[in-house]
C-alpha cells in the first residue's frame, strides 16, 4: 500500500515535446517531488496523479482509454479530465494538474483546484436504505454522495467493525505484514461528514416490499424509497465431526481473521481445508507467520476449475516451494483438539484449522420477502430485483453476463463495488445497464495473479509465455471466444484484455 514518494522520469514542469507522446500514450513525470501522468487523447493534454488510490499502483504502467486510465494493478479507473476515482477499488480521486501548451512542448504548470462536488437535489428516491455495508453497500453509499445526492442514505451492517478491505483479510493482514490502519476503508468521521447514517451491528431481520419498509433484529422499522441489498456471502462451515470446535475456523469478516490470527503459534502446525483462492491465501499467510501448513483438498490440481490445470500445476509447486504440504484427492473426515483424520485414513496434527470451501450467497431476507432468488437474487441489467424498488449488488446478486448472455453470479471485491456504485448511478438517473467486465486478482507469497472475464467451462486454453518465469497470459477460449485471460507478470495486457472483452459485449 501507499507506494513510494520518489520522482521519476522527466520534470514535467520543464515541458515535455508534445509529439513525443502520441495518441492515448501516457508518461510518468514529476513536478517537484510530486508523481504526475501526463496523458494524450487526440490533440488533448492531461495531467493527474500518477499513484492510484486504492494501493498506489503506478498509474503511467496502466492504460488510458479515451478520456480514462486504468490502474495496472486491479484496474481502478480514474477520469483524465477531473482525476476522479470512476469505478473501483479506488474510492478517492488523484490530484488534477493544469497543463499549458507552449510552443511544441507540453508544461504541467501546477496542481489544479479539485473538482467541485455535484449537486443533484432528489426528486425520487428521497430515502435510500443499504443493507450490508461490505464491497458494495459501502460503494454505493460513497457513489451516491459523489454524484451529489442529497436525500437520505442510511447504511445497515451486521458487522460491528466500518467497512473494510476483505480482501486484505487472507493476504497481508493476515500475514502480519498489514498495520490495522490499512484496513478500515474509511473513518467513522467520513460517513458522518457526508451524512451517511453508517449503522454497524444492525442486522435488518425482514423486509416488507409492499410497505417499503424493513425491520430491524431487536425490533424497530425503517422506512425506504429505495432499498439496496448488499448482504453479501457467508462460508460454507465445514460438516464433519469436530468441524465446531473453537480451534476450527473459517474467514469471512475482520473478527475472523483476528480470531485466527490469535490462534497462530510459530512454529505450530495449520491444516487448511480448501485449494480454493483463500484456502491458498491464508496458506501463505499462515507460512509468512511461520506456522507449518498442511491443506487438504478434494481436487487433483489446486484452483484447476478456476485457472485450468496448467496454472493450477504451478500454483501447487509454488507452494510446495514455500513449504505448504498438500493431501489432495481427500477430505476430511474428522477433527479432535489436535489432530485431523483425512478420508484415506492419513492423520494430521493441527492446533489451527481453517476451512475456505466456498460460500453461499446471503438470500434469507430477499427470499422471505418474496423476490425471485436461484443461486443468489435475480436482477434485470440494472441490477433491479422483481420487488419494486429494490436493487441487489455483490456476491448476492445473480445477473445476466453481457458477454455469455448466461445468469452469472461472482464473488469479485470489484464487481461488487462497481455494482453498488452502478445502483448508485442508476439511482440518479444515469440509466447504463451493468456490464462490466469482472475482474479479480490474488496473491500468494509475491505472485500476484489477475483474472478478466469468466469461463466456468471453456474447450481450449491458449498460453503465451511461462507461468514458471512469471510471465505469460492464459486465455481461457470456448468456441473459438476468448471468455477469460489471466495473467501472471502482464499487468498491461490484462488490461488490453479487459477493453477487449468490454469490446466484444
Ligand atoms: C478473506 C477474503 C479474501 C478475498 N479476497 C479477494 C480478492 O483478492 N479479490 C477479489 O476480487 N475478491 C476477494 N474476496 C471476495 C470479496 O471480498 C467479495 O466478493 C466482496 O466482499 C463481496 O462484497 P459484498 O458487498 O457483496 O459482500 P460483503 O463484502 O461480504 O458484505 C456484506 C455485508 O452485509 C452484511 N449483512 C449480511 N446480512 C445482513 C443483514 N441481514 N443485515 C445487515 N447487514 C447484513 C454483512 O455484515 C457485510 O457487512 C475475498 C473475500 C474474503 C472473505
Ligand atoms: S493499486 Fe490501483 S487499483 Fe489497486
Amino acid at each position: 500500500m501507499g507506494g513510494d514518494t520518489q520522482a521519476i522520469g522527466p520534470d514535467l514542469s520543464e515541458g515535455i515535446e508534445a509529439g513525443s507522446l502520441s495518441d492515448g500514450q501516457s508518461i510518468e513525470g514529476h513536478v517537484g517531488k510530486e508523481a504526475v501522468l501526463l496523458a494524450r487523447k487526440g490533440e488533448e493534454f492531461f495531467a493527474i496523479g500518477a499513484k492510484c488510490t486504492h494501493y498506489g499502483g503506478p498509474l503511467g504502467e496502466g492504460l488510458v482509454v479515451g478520456d480514462t486510465v486504468r490502474c495496472p494493478w486491479h484496474h481502478a479507473c480514474f477520469s483524465l479530465r477531473t482525476g476522479e476515482a470512476l469505478r473501483a477499488p479506488a474510492l478517492n480521486p488523484v490530484d488534477r494538474w493544469n497543463v499549458e501548451r507552449r510552443g511544441t512542448k507540453v508544461h504541467v504548470t501546477g496542481r489544479a483546484p479539485p473538482t467541485p462536488a455535484r449537486k443533484r437535489p432528489s426528486a425520487k428516491p428521497q430515502r435510500v436504505v443499504i443493507v450490508g455495508g461490505g464491497a458494495a453497500g459501502n460503494a454505493a453509499a460513497e457513489m451516491l454522495r459523489q454524484e451529489g445526492f442529497d436525500g437520505s442514505v442510511t447504511l445497515l451492517s451486521a458487522d460491528t467493525s466500518v467497512p473494510y478491505d476483505r480482501p486484505n483479510l487472507s493476504k497481508d493482514y493476515l500475514a502480519g505484514n498489514a498495520p490495522e490502519e490499512w484496513i478500515p476503508l474509511r473513518s467513522p468521521e467520513f460517513y458522518a461528514e457526508r451524512g451517511i447514517e453508517l449503522r454497524l451491528g444492525t442486522r435488518v431481520a425482514a423486509i416488507a416490499p409492499a410497505r417499503h419498509e424493513v425491520t430491524l433484529e431487536g425490533g424497530g422499522t425503517l422506512p425506504y424509497d429505495t432499498l439496496l441489498l448488499a448482504t453479501g456471502a457467508s462460508p460454507v462451515k465445514p460438516s464433519n465431526p469436530g468441524a465446531d470446535l473453537p480451534h476450527v475456523f473459517t474467514l469471512r469478516t475482520l473478527a475472523d481473521s483476528r480470531a485466527i490470527i490469535a490462534r497462530v503459534r510459530q512454529g505450530g502446525r495449520a491444516l487448511v481445508i480448501g485449494a480454493s483462492f483463500i484456502g491458498l491465501e491464508v496458506a501463505a499467510s499462515l507460512r509468512a507467520r511461520g506456522m507449518e501448513v498442511h491443506v487438504v483438498a478434494p481436487d487433483a490440481i489446486p484452483m484447476e476449475r478456476v485457472l485450468g490445470p496448467e496454472l493450477g500445476r504451478f500454483i501447487r509447486k509454488l507452494h510446495e516451494e514455500h513449504g505448504v504440504v498438500f493431501h489432495l484427492g481427500r477430505t476430511v473426515q474428522s477433527i479432535d483438539a489436535t489432530e485431523a483424520i483425512l478420508s484415506d485414513g492419513t492423520k494430521v496434527q493441527a492446533e489451527l484449522v481453517v476451512a475456505g470451501i466456498g460460500v453461499r450467497p446471503v438470500v434469507d431476507l430477499a427470499q422471505a420477502a418474496g423476490l425471485e432468488v436461484d443461486n443468489g437474487v435475480l436482477v434485470d441489467a440494472h441490477l433491479r430485483s422483481s420487488a419494486p424498488d429494490i436493487f441487489v449488488a455483490g456476491d448476492a446478486a445473480r445477473w445476466q453476463d453481457a458477454r455469455t448472455g448466461e445468469r452469472i453470479r461472482v464473488e469479485h471485491w470489484v464487481v461488487a463495488e462497481r455494482q453498488g456504485q452502478s445502483v448508485a448511478r442508476t439511482l440518479l438517473g444515469a440509466g447504463e445497464p451493468f456490464d462490466d467486465v469482472p475482474f479479480f486478482w490474488s496473491a500468494h507469497y509475491d505472485l500476484a495473479i489477475n483474472y478478466v472475464g469468466h469461463a466456468t467451462k471453456w474447450d481450449e486454453t491458449r498460453i503465451d509465455g511461462t507461468p514458471e518465469a512469471r510471465d505469460c497470459r492464459v486465455q481461457l477460449v470456448s468456441g473459438g471466444k476468448v471468455l477469460a485471460v489471466i495473467t501472471l507478470g502482464r499487468d498491461r495486457q490484462s488490461l488490453e484484455a479487459e477493453v477487449a472483452l468490454a469490446r466484444a459485449s
